[in-house]
């Protein structure tokens, strides 16, 4: 989390000193901001610059400036003695004529480019404007893709300056997937491609009202372009909250599971359901036990006292201690032993960075082991009930989007060399999302139906799970809690019967019956990010988790199912 604060709120400088001595760089929108910037900086460390600008009075402007004024890492006089060239190509990017151009005079002019840096763009034009190749102007200079808004590209019949302007970025980041993609399938290498986001900077293109408090000191736009490989990993946070649609329900609205699906007969194991989320599940699934229920109103979801009397399920305790092995083992044992069926597995329980560094008494971190192992090993020992119990089984896993800051520490996965609270909590949280994701996908190659299984964000709600974390956690959550009547808390918190819904949607609801290995939010289907789709990496977790487990992971998954329960039961 400090490396995205930092990302955010700081403006860190690019330290290498890395000389491009014979190597030519081009530069398109080089005339003034961060374009300029970068130029200065390149022609320091000795490279042939070449600004591909449209506008030839400030670009000729800019060349003088950068040769006057060094940036602010070299002295005058270094500046005078040790710097590169500089060369200016017309470049209109409104006109696909005039990019050709371009093109052709670098082909034909320059013995080599090194660096090719995508840099010019315009932002949210008030009115809608159309270049002479019939495009929309902010798509075609930004970029120019057929993929986004896949039947109206162009915002003919949807223009708002913003979202003209975020689909073309958008269009770039997919751009530099794409190619890097292509390029490593084509075998060719030793090109790389990046996408970044520079930071708020004023006088940004024509985005002069920008309010200037807001945005960083001009010079900082041009770090990123040069610490580029770094700050690669920051996209999909940009990504995340860009998706306006989704984040502004995440934050705004509490989605309730309105699913009146039934569960006579079912039988449902929560783990941590002595409080907080997972005993306001309990709460629901064991209300849904009677066909004569009705669900009260939609807005509040309440029975009344009446309705819950007569129409409920059955509770039993069974105890479980993550922290250990052996108690997931007797209590798998237990469950296997005096259940006839378990249909649905919802794997809640959880601790919160716990400030200082603990280990089980099988030798993990314990959040690592609560979080996530012992219910990687309670999963697969109760996975051949499920299995028999019927076709329509599901496993819940609750994970948190703090898994988006995280990656997994294959070499130190109990962060015996790094541990730090929260990254130890968000290891544990992506740890059970790729569990989730690889579980659903050796389920399917074993050609094993029937059991679904979902990893979810419940959202933030004040439970009591922050009671072992810091003094500094504890004291931002207490600040907020009083407050208790400001929009803070009412916007982004939500109660803890709406902490649950998601869970619920996940146990019951008929839109998720045929969904499996997905990643849930607010009672809808959310996309992951980052390490999280990284496919090698569930299958490596996977591999890492049976090693600490002391199991042996086998080709055949049937096979190792029952391995494992031989082994451990
Ligand atoms: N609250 C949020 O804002 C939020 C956000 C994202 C994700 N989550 C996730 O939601 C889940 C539920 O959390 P919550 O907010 O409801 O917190 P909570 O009220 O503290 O509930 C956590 C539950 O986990 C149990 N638990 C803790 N250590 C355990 C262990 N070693 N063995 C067995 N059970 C253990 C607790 O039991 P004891 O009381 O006996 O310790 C408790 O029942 C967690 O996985 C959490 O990471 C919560």
């Amino acid at each position: 989390i400090n490396k995205y604060y930092k990302m955010w709120f700081f403006s860190k400088m690019c330290e290498s000193k890395t000389r491009l001595d014979g190597k030519t760089v081009v530069i398109t929108g080089a005339s003034g901001g961060i374009g300029k910037e970068t130029a200065r900086d390149l022609y320091a460390r000795d490279a042939r610059v070449i600004l591909a600008c449209r506008n030839m009075e400030k670009t000729n402007k800019a060349v003088e400036d950068i040769k006057n004024n060094p940036p602010s890492w070299m002295t005058k006089d270094e500046y005078k003695n040790n710097v590169g060239e500089l060369a200016i190509y017309s470049l209109d990017l409104r006109s696909f004529k005039s990019v050709r151009d371009c093109a052709k005079n670098l082909l034909t002019n320059e013995a080599a480019i090194h660096i090719l840096i995508n840099n010019a763009g315009v932002i949210m034009s008030p009115s809608y404007e159309r270049t002479e190749d019939g495009n929309e102007t902010t798509l075609q200079v930004n970029y120019l893709v057929a993929d986004i808004e896949f039947d109206d590209i162009n915002l003919e019949r949807s223009y708002a300056p913003i979202r003209s302007y975020a689909q073309s970025k958008l269009a770039n980041i997919l751009f530099t997937k794409e190619l890097a993609h292509r390029l490593k399938e084509a075998n060719v290498h030793g090109i790389n491609i990046y996408c970044l986001h520079p930071g708020m900077i004023p006088r940004h293109s024509n985005l002069t009202s920008f309010p200037e408090t807001a945005a960083l000191p001009l010079h900082i736009g041009r770090q990123t372009i040069v610490n580029t490989p770094k700050n690669y990993g920051m996209y999909p946070v940009v990504f995340h909250i860009w998706n306006q649609k989704k984040i502004l329900s995440h934050l705004f609205f509490n989605k309730m599971c309105t699913s009146k699906a039934r569960l006579d007969g079912k039988t449902v194991v929560i783990t941590g359901a002595s409080s907080g989320l997972g005993k306001e599940t309990a709460r629901d699934l064991y209300a849904r036990e009677n066909d004569d229920m009705v669900r009260k109103s939609t807005v509040t979801f309440r029975m009344t006292k009446d309705e819950y009397k007569n129409n409920v399920g059955e509770l039993a305790i069974y105890f479980l201690d993550l922290r250990s092995f052996k108690s997931v083992r007797d209590c798998a044992k237990n469950l296997l032993t005096n259940e006839a069926a378990i249909h649905i597995l919802i794997n809640n329980a959880g601790v919160l960075m716990s400030p200082s560094y603990e280990r089980t008494e099988d030798g993990n971190e314990t959040t690592l082991q609560v979080n996530y192992l012992g219910h990687f090993l309670l999963t697969l020992l109760l996975l051949p009930k499920m299995q028999s119990s019927s076709a329509n089984c599901r496993i819940i896993n609750v994970s948190s989007a703090v898994y988006i800051f995280a990656d997994i520490d294959f070499d130190d996965i109990n962060l015996e060399r790094s541990y730090v609270p929260f990254r130890s909590y968000a290891q544990s949280k992506l740890a059970i999302i790729l569990f989730t994701k690889e579980l659903a996908r050796r389920l399917k190659e074993a050609n094993i139906h029937g059991i679904n299984i979902y990893s979810l964000h419940p959202g933030l709600i004040f439970t009591g799970i922050a009671r072992n974390s810091n003094r500094m956690f504890r004291g931002a959550a207490f600040c907020v809690c009083i407050c208790d009547n400001i929009c803070v808390k009412k916007l982004f918190f939500k109660n803890v019967e709406q902490g649950a819904q998601t869970t619920i949607y996940c146990s019951v609801d008929e839109k998720t019956a045929n969904e499996t290995g997905l990643y849930y939010s607010n009672c809808g289907v959310s996309t992951t990010y980052r390490k999280a789709n990284n496919r090698h990496y569930a299958e490596k977790l996977w591999n890492l988790s049976c090693r600490l487990l002391h199991l042996e992971p086998e080709e055949n998954f049937s096979t190792f199912l029952k391995t494992v329960s031989r082994q451990m039961l």
